[in-house]
C-alpha cells in the first residue's frame, strides 16, 4: 500500500528531476524501417538508436527469425541449466567463439545480464576490479554486485591504472574492465596497452564490446582491431546493437565459460532467450562474415558525416579526455556532440525533433554534470541525403 508519505517522497524525486531538466520518459514510436519511426502520422528519421547496420530490418534476418520461431517456438520455456538449451543457442556461440576468436562462448539474455553476471560471477569480496570512468552502467553495476573492491581509473589513462595497480596487495584476484567502444563518447580503449598492464600485474582483462561488434576491426570488434584477440581474457558484447536482435554473450576460454555457467546468476535464474532472437543473430553473424557490403557502407556514413559536420564547424573529436591517445584515434559511429547543460541538450533535441530528427539528450547521470550532450548515431542504413539533412539543421541550431 503506497502511503501518503511514500507518495510524497516518490513525487517529490520525480518533481526534483523535472526541475533539473533530468526527468526521464519514455516516447512511443512506430518503427517504419531501421531508420525512420512515425509518431501522430509524421515520420521522422531516427539518429539515435545502435541499430548500427540496419540489420533489424534486413529480409534474411527477419526470415531467419521466422524460421526459428516456426521451428522452436515463441519462448524458450525455461532457464538454460534446466529445459532453455535448444539447438540454436549453442549454434550461435559456435558461431560467437568464432567471430571473437576465443574458445567459448555463452549468451546471456542482455548485454546488461552479461556484465553484471560475468564480473559478479568472476570476482568476489577480497578481488580487486579495475574499471575506467566511463564505463557503462552494467559494468558498474556488475562490480557493485560482486562486492570486490572497486577501483576506479581516469577515462583511458593507463598511467593511472598502473599507479592504482602498483598500490594493490598481493591477495585476491585482479580484473581490469574497459569499454571498447566507449557508449557514449565513440573513442576506443586502449587495448594494447590493457593488454600490457594486465600481464604485469597478472589480472584479467575484460573488454565490453557491445559498441564495437560488428562496428570496427572488420565486425569482429576491438580486441580484433588491435591484433590482441588471444590476451584479452574476456570480450563482452550484445546482440541488440549492429546485429539487429537482442541478447548478450561473453566470449572467453572454456575454463571461464564453465566458470560462469555455474556462477553467473543471471545466466542460471533467467529463462533463456527466445528463438526468433537467436534467429535474427545467426543471419545477422552470417551476413556479417561472409560480406563486407554493410560494414564498408557504415564506414563510408562515418566519414560522410564527419565532413558534413566538419563543414557545419561541428567539432568531431571522439575524444571527451586529454589523456586520450591520438594514435589510437578509430572512426566509429557514434558522435558526441557535447553541449554543456542539461537544459540546452533537452532545448536542441525538442528543436531537432520539430525538424523531424530524433537525437536524443542525454543528460546525468549517464554522462557527467555539465557534459550533456546529444549523441548522434550513423548506421549503414542512412542515406548521404539523411545524413546532409541531419548535419545542415544541427548547423543552423547550434
Ligand atoms: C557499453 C554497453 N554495454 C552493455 C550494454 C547493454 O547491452 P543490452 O542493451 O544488450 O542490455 C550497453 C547498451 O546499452 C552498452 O552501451
Amino acid at each position: 500500500m503506497l502511503s501518503a508519505t511514500t507518495r510524497e517522497f516518490y513525487e517529490s524525486q520525480l518533481q526534483q528531476l523535472s526541475n533539473a531538466k533530468r526527468r526521464r520518459q519514455c516516447t512511443t514510436y512506430e518503427p517504419l524501417d531501421s531508420t525512420h519511426v512515425r509518431l501522430n502520422g509524421k515520420t521522422y528519421l531516427m539518429m539515435a538508436s545502435n541499430n548500427y547496420l540496419g540489420l533489424t530490418h534486413q529480409p534474411q534476418v527477419l526470415a531467419s527469425a521466422q524460421k526459428a520461431i516456426n521451428a522452436y517456438g515463441t519462448g524458450s520455456g525455461g532457464a538454460r541449466l534446466t529445459s532453455g538449451t535448444y539447438p540454436l543457442l549453442p549454434q550461435l556461440e559456435t558461431q560467437l567463439a568464432c567471430l571473437k576468436e576465443t574458445e567459448q562462448a555463452l549468451v546471456f539474455n542482455t548485454g546488461y545480464m552479461a556484465n553484471v553476471g560475468t564480473i559478479s560471477g568472476l570476482m568476489e569480496t577480497g578481488d580487486y576490479i579495475l574499471s575506467d570512468a566511463l564505463n557503462h552502467a552494467s559494468i558498474i553495476d556488475g562490480c557493485r554486485l560482486s562486492s570486490a573492491t572497486i577501483k576506479v581509473y581516469e577515462h583511458n589513462n593507463c598511467e593511472h591504472l598502473e599507479e592504482i595497480l602498483k598500490e594493490l596487495p598481493p591477495t585476491g584476484k585482479r580484473l581490469i574492465v574497459t569499454d571498447g567502444v566507449f557508449s557514449m563518447d565513440g573513442d576506443l580503449a586502449p587495448l594494447p596497452d590493457l593488454v600490457t598492464l594486465a600481464k604485469r600485474y597478472g589480472a584479467l582483462l575484460m573488454v565490453d564490446d557491445a559498441h564495437a561488434t560488428g562496428v570496427i576491426g572488420e565486425g569482429r570488434g576491438t580486441a580484433h582491431h588491435f591484433n590482441c584477440s588471444k590476451d584479452v581474457d574476456i570480450q563482452l558484447g550484445t546482440l541488440s546493437k549492429a546485429l539487429g536482435s537482442e541478447g548478450g554473450f561473453v566470449c572467453a576460454n572454456e575454463l571461464l565459460i564453465n566458470t560462469l555457467i555455474n556462477r553467473s546468476r543471471s545466466f542460471i535464474f533467467s529463462t533463456a532467450l527466445v528463438p526468433a532472437a537467436i534467429g535474427a543473430a545467426q543471419q545477422s553473424l552470417n551476413l556479417l562474415t561472409s560480406d563486407t557490403t554493410l560494414y564498408n557502407q557504415l564506414h563510408h556514413n562515418i566519414e560522410y558525416m564527419t565532413q558534413a559536420l566538419l563543414q557545419q564547424g561541428i567539432a568531431v573529436t571522439h575524444k571527451t579526455t586529454a589523456t586520450a591517445l591520438v594514435s589510437n584515434y578509430q572512426p566509429t559511429p557514434i558522435f558526441p556532440i557535447v553541449v554543456g547543460s542539461a537544459e540546452k541538450a533537452l532545448r536542441l533535441s525538442q528543436q531537432l525533433f520539430e525538424k523531424g530528427i530524433i537525437l536524443t539528450a542525454i543528460r546525468p547521470p549517464t554522462v557527467p554534470h555539465g557534459a550533456s550532450r546529444l549523441r548522434l548515431t550513423v548506421t549503414a542504413a542512412h542515406q548521404e541525403a539523411d545524413l546532409q539533412y541531419v548535419a545542415h539543421t544541427l548547423g543552423e541550431l547550434i
